[in-house]
């Protein structure tokens, strides 16, 4: 197993002086590896990949990418030394083609612009079919296939992403995680937040549970899936209720 490329240890960081959302919260995630974030709403999941990706101040802690020390960077200097983040909301521009959303910026990329675009179609396939229209015709799923393959413009050793399956029809939740597993395997490192604990941990290597903005549980996707104390009280899905089985309901 590779080193992990990129490390955040006691990361203390939040939106106003003085009261940290996240408190403490250390994650690694090495090439080709899929690593997930799972908790309860408010856990500070966003928080920390928002700190991570520079978009948050961090207090205290460090952040290093590679052999670099990174805390508190400036997002496009993340960007440049290999980091890309693919936020929940707000990743694709809709009244922009398929071919401008993944164009935009492309300036800073230079010659190398061509054969990035090749790699994103090649790799998304519906989106090269519909490269000229709007992004705004795109599905949820195919959305967030372009926001994914916005992220790999700048050809990022390491990729974050907010909840990509959130609102997903099931059937699609599943492509995604696939291309997810695609990507991992070119080498990239993989660190995401997910709502579909379970689905997402059935295909991550490894796992983290934040709960109130500290490490609560963490190890091998399977060994958290299999944890009782995991899945109690974070592994019931929403359906869950409605299933009336899984375990994580409250009593
Ligand atoms: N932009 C913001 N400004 C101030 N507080 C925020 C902001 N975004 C989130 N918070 C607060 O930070 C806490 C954690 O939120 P978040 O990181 O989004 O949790 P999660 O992603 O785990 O659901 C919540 O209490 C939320 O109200
Ligand atoms: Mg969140």
């Amino acid at each position: 197993m590779s080193p992990p490329l990129l490390v955040a240890r006691d990361i203390v960081a939040g939106y106003v002086p003085g009261l940290p959302i996240v408190k403490g919260v250390s994650a690694d995630v090495a090439r080709g590896e899929i690593v997930t974030i799972i908790g309860p709403n408010g856990a500070g999941k966003s928080t920390f990949l928002k700190a991570l990706a520079g978009l948050v101040p961090v207090t205290s802690g460090e952040v290093r990418l590679g052999d670099a020390v990174v805390t508190g960077k400036d997002t496009h200097r993340l960007i440049a030394a290999g980091l890309a983040f693919v936020p929940q909301t707000g990743n694709v521009f809709t009244t922009l083609t398929i071919h401008e959303n993944l164009t935009v910026g492309g300036h800073t990329i230079g010659p190398a612009l061509r054969r990035r675009l090749d790699a994103a179609y090649e790799m998304f396939p519906a989106l090269a079919a519909k490269r000229g229209q709007k992004a705004r015709v795109l599905s949820g799923g195919q959305r967030q296939m372009l926001a994914i393959a916005r992220a790999l413009m700048t050809e990022p050793s390491v990729i974050m992403l907010d909840e990509p399956t959130a609102g997903l029809a099931p059937r699609v939740v599943g492509e995604v995680f696939a291309d997810l597993r695609r990507l991992a395997q070119t080498d990239v490192a993989v660190l995401m937040v997910e709502q579909n604990a379970k689905a997402a941990l059935r295909i991550s290597d490894r796992g983290y549970v934040l709960a109130d903005g500290e490490n609560r549980f963490s190890g091998a996707a399977s060994d958290l899936l299999a944890d009782p104390a995991v899945a109690e009280a974070f592994l019931g899905s929403r359906r869950a209720g409605v299933a009336g089985s899984e375990a994580g309901r409250t009593h």
